[in-house]
């Protein structure tokens, strides 16, 4: 929070993939904290080498949503995640400029501020809201996420794009969105938002409806009783051609 709404020094990592002092301070911080915590534990962060090695890893993002922080927009957020081999084991998504909690354990459930998340009630399109995010490459790349955009626009109460993909989750998680779908993310971008869906009592699965990996880059969080649903809106527009302008 001390570098939210400052004079932020930004450096681009990509044309439109972004970084500052205070990703990287945040990460530092983090850290140092596990390690001290749990020495003999992995730690993969977006923003330095990973260390360590063995069955417990630690999945951190030290901010994210770096687009909204570094423009002041207080939807931002750190995300940490512990996993043993792959089983999910913890997942805190923290927004400081919301001041709100996320957090959940395997057998202990999932809150949002100290409340139990539950995943929403929607079982019509018609009446979920849902979120999405757009990949970085997209300038470049076709497979843009735009056609997905579009038919979800034209069958959901609404889409909402926020900037941060751990948050996304997380409001999935404690029913604010009945469904959240995005590509080309990296595991420290879904590890904790993935579990505290799972644990919200949703659903998560690959864009194909397979098992998915919340670490693979590619998924479709949902409140369960949507998931069909969604998947099919998914594939349709994913077969579909791009319209003209
Ligand atoms: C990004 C955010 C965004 C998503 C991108 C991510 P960052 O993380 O989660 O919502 O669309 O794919 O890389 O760069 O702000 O940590
Ligand atoms: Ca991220
Ligand atoms: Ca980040």
């Amino acid at each position: 929070m001390q570098g939210f709404r400052s004079d932020v020094t930004i450096t681009k990592k990509g044309v439109i993939d972004l970084v500052t002092e205070w990703d990287l301070r945040s990460e530092e911080l983090i850290r140092e904290e596990l390690l001290q915590a749990f020495p003999d534990h992995a730690v993969i962060g977006e923003e330095g080498d990973s260390t360590g090695s063995g069955e417990r890893v630690w999945y951190v993002d030290p901010i994210d949503g770096t687009t909204n922080f570094s423009q002041g927009h207080p939807f931002f957020c750190v995300s940490i995640a512990l996993y043993e081999g792959d089983t999910p084991l913890v997942g805190v998504v923290y927004a400081p400029a919301l001041q709100t909690e996320w957090k959940g354990a395997a057998g202990l459930g999932a809150t949002r501020n100290a409340v139990p998340c539950r995943v929403s009630p929607a079982s019509t399109l018609e009446d979920a809201l849902v979120a999405t995010g757009f990949p970085y490459d997209r300038w470049v790349n076709p497979d843009d996420n735009l056609r997905e955009y579009r038919a979800f626009m034209k069958c959901t109460r609404g889409v909402r794009r926020c900037g941060s993909a751990a948050l996304d989750l997380a409001m999935t998680a404690d029913g604010t969105y009945a469904a959240f779908w995005e590509q080309r993310l990296n595991a420290w971008d879904m590890a904790a938002g993935a579990l505290l869906v799972q644990l919200a009592g949703g659903r998560l699965s690959d864009y194909d409806g397979s098992p998915g990996e919340p670490r693979s880059g590619r998924i479709v969080a949902t409140n369960a009783r949507l998931h069909d649903c969604v998947l099919e809106t998914l594939q349709s527009a994913r077969e579909s051609e791009t319209p003209r302008a």
